[in-house]
């Protein structure tokens, strides 16, 4: 057993110093050390050694078994190490890379527009109220002066709710009716929030934002409501814009008009606006003989189509962020 223990042995340290994983090593160890190992049956069968023979032998079984031990555990350690160095290579961290940044998000195209509005007319001399979006018929459509039968209803396509008993406001104007109702004048408010209407194309969407606005005091005129809103329009637009009134007809006001804006060789209606008609003031108790007003009911969307140059409106409210971020 002698010389052959020693070949063996230089081949097993061979073995365990050209292994490459820790899988190599374990099968070593099984082969050499476990149950069934050479060594192990080695130790077992000294036994049947004469005695003489059996004290040498046995020593140097056991210091096989320990110098093999040693061996396996030292490469085990070697390979672990020079796993990690490898890994701390691989994932090296550069610090002078630029940051990913926490993607801070910004606001919608069309709040930016309905902010810079509220800013502009709040600077007017404008106060901001607010009104439901749940309307009733009255507010929405009687004391505005258009009846129950009345073809102006079929100018605004209404969603209605619970049967009919309510609805979603078809424009802003109920809020003129709302605050009459609980102010007495002078009166000069705008109120800005989203309408409901049964439409759909490239200028119109089923939900809008509409900016109105109400100045109700002593001799409220024309010439108010025409200076006012060229006043808005050089500060929202910053620039000069080709803009006409053209009389148009409104249940709730009389004259009545509607502001256009030049839209390549088109022109884009962006508000309706006209002096507030004597039964309106009627219905909120409030002397049209004393006093008069003008109101008006922008197209927040189409304002930011202009000013965007957007010419399709639906683009707002597809939530594409591509098309969103170009306004961050
Ligand atoms: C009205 O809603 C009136 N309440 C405006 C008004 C107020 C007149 C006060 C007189 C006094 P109109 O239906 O035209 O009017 O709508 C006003 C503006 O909202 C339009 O000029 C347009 O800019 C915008 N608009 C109307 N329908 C849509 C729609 N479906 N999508 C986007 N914008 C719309
Ligand atoms: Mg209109």
């Amino acid at each position: 057993m002698g010389t052959d223990l020693d070949e063996l042995l230089a081949q097993a340290r061979r073995d365990v110093e050209t292994a490459t994983d820790a899988r190599a090593l374990e099968a070593l160890r099984v082969a050499w050390l476990g149950k069934k190992g050479r060594i192990t049956e080695g130790l077992k069968q000294l036994g049947r050694l004469p005695p003489e023979e059996r004290r040498q032998a046995g020593e140097r079984l056991n210091r096989a078994r320990d110098e093999l031990t040693q061996a396996l555990e030292d490469k085990a350690r070697a390979l672990s190490e020079q796993a990690l160095t490898q890994r701390l290579a691989a994932e090296t961290l550069d610090v002078t890379l630029p940051g990913r940044g926490s993607g801070a998000g910004s606001l919608h195209p069309i709040t930016r527009t309905l902010r810079r509005i509220e800013r502009i007319f709040t600077a007017m001399g404008f106060e901001s109220v607010d009104g439901p979006e749940i309307e009733d018929d009255w507010h929405n459509f009687q004391a505005l002066n258009i009846p129950e039968s009345h073809p102006a209803r079929a100018m605004q396509d209404t969603f209605y709710l619970f049967g009919g008993a309510r609805l979603l406001r078809t424009h802003t104007s109920p809020v003129q009716i709302r605050t009459m109702r609980t102010r007495k004048p002078p009166i000069r408010i705008i109120c800005s929030g989203r309408v409901y209407r049964v439409d759909f194309d490239r200028t119109h969407s089923p939900m809008f934002h509409q900016v109105e606005g109400l100045y109700v005091a002593d001799q409220v005129s024309l010439a108010d409501l025409k200076h006012d809103l060229q006043r808005f329009l050089s500060l929202f637009f910053e620039r000069e814009v080709e803009a006409q009134f053209r009389p148009s007809y409104f249940p709730f006001v009389e004259p009545g008009a509607e502001m256009q804006i030049r839209w390549g060789d088109r022109w884009l209606e962006v508000l309706g606006c006209g002096l507030v008609h004597p039964n309106v003031l009627q219905a909120v108790d409030i002397d049209p003989e004393r006093y008069t007003g003008y109101a008006f009911g922008m197209g927040v969307e189409r304002l930011a189509m202009l000013r965007y140059g957007v010419d399709d409106l639906r683009l707002f409210f597809d939530n594409d962020l591509r098309f969103l971020e170009q306004f961050a």
